[in-house]
């Protein structure tokens, strides 16, 4: 579904991504581990279009992704949880949740569609939706970055690091609302990078391990597939 070939990225004039070349199938899961720095959050800004890439190709169902600028891309279906959760805290949690949904132009009725589904997705969120985004703990902020993923992805879905610093109990609940959201959406592509790849226990279909900016044979036990 989602194609690179042969992509690489600078930042500050650093070569930071070398030549990845892989592909996000529909329905997958798939984990990007790698130590601190290895490049992961670059690899996810990147098919975001937040930072340019060096050469290659990133391709959706065979349309280069290039022409497309970053404030589009979310009616690509493609919903992103930042490392740093992104939340606008001036804004409700319910105002985040909506806005990807917003800025692309949906229709009402089809944003309280998918506010529907992504609350019986992350439950957690029900409660929440009237805060301002600036009163959410780290925890909480990570399941509601996860609901603003999912209402903007129908497509994609890229998280970034989003077991990091997770108390255990909401590790557990944000583990139930991926499993949730793979029954509900079925064709989902799931990305998740993680630095610890033991906090993603047995969630991942397929593993890719990333070092130093290149993609390398997955040394890891327990993933069900080698790149
Ligand atoms: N804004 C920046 N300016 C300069 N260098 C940067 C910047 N952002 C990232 N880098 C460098 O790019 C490389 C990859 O960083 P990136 O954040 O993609 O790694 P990561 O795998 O996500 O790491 P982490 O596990 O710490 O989140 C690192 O060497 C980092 O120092
Ligand atoms: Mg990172």
């Amino acid at each position: 579904m989602l194609t690179l070939e042969a992509v690489s990225a600078d930042i500050a004039g650093i070569q930071v991504l070398h030549g990845i070349t892989t592909t996000f199938e529909q329905g997958a899961t798939i984990a990007i581990v790698g130590r601190n720095g290895a490049g992961k959050t670059t690899l996810l800004r990147l098919i975001m279009g937040f930072i340019p890439r060096h050469g290659g190709r990133v391709s959706l169902e065979g349309r280069d992704l290039s022409v497309v600028p970053a404030r589009t891309r979310a009616s690509l279906g493609i919903g992103y949880a930042p490392e740093d959760r992104g939340m606008f805290p001036t804004f409700t949690v319910e105002e985040n949740l909506r806005f990807p949904c917003e800025v692309i132009g949906m229709a009402r009725p089809a944003v309280d569609g998918r506010l529907a589904e992504t609350l019986s997705i992350v439950p957690e969120l029900e409660p929440m939706l009237g805060r301002s985004g600036a009163a959410l703990s780290g925890g909480q902020g990570k399941m509601a970055a996860l609901g603003r993923a999912i209402m903007a992805g129908s497509r994609m879905v890229l998280l970034d690091e989003p077991f990091q610093g997770l108390a255990p109990v909401l590790a557990q609940q944000y583990s139930q609302s991926l499993q949730r959201l793979h029954a509900a959406r079925p064709q989902l592509c799931v990305v998740i990078t993680e630095s610890n790849r033991g906090l993603l226990k047995d969630i991942p279909t397929r593993t890719l391990a990333l070092e130093r900016g290149e993609v390398k044979p997955d040394p890891g036990e327990g993933a069900s597939r080698r790149i």
